[in-house]
């Protein structure tokens, strides 16, 4: 089993975006796709009701998601941590306790050679144009990086 997380601030807007449209390209027998927060704020929290509404417009049920914030642990769980911004990976990195571990981690824009932005930009003072680009942003990537673990 090859598990992917997704890691944003809140997670409550874009990680929990990521990993419900992650997971409808990977079958789940052999991919496991879970989301997390760097920041303690919302935990045990649905994500938000923008979130969920933008991902229900194309059909991706996120609502049962519960927001946790990321633990060092997660290191050993998964094989492939991919931070939504700078920020995030300066705050994960930080928790690393190796260069295994440091190793794990990236932007997920850096899987996409297709867009010029290197961060997903943080929708939680926006609107709903801005949660649609998120979800953009997001399918694109998630498309790419699906195709590339299917072939690993
Ligand atoms: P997220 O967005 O990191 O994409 O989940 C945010 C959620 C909450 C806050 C900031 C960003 N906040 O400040 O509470």
């Amino acid at each position: 089993m090859t598990k992917i997380l997704m890691v944003c601030l809140g997670n409550i807007c874009r990680s929990p975006l990521a990993q419900g449209i992650l997971e409808t390209y990977l079958p789940k027998e052999l991919f496991y796709v879970d989301s997390a927060g760097t920041a303690a704020y919302h935990i045990g929290k649905q994500p938000d009701y923008r979130s969920i509404a933008t991902a229900k417009d194309h059909n991706i049920d996120i609502s049962h998601q519960s927001a946790r914030q990321f633990n060092a642990k997660d290191f050993d769980t998964f094989d492939y941590i991919y931070v939504m911004d700078s920020s995030n990976y300066n705050n994960i990195s930080h928790l690393a306790k190796s260069d295994k571990d440091l190793k794990k981690v990236s932007l997920i824009l850096d899987q996409n050679p297709n867009l010029q932005l290197k961060d997903v930009p943080d929708p939680y003072y926006g609107d709903r144009s801005d949660f649609n680009h998120v979800y953009n942003v997001l399918n694109s990537t998630c498309q790419i990086i699906a195709k590339k673990l299917k072939a690993s």
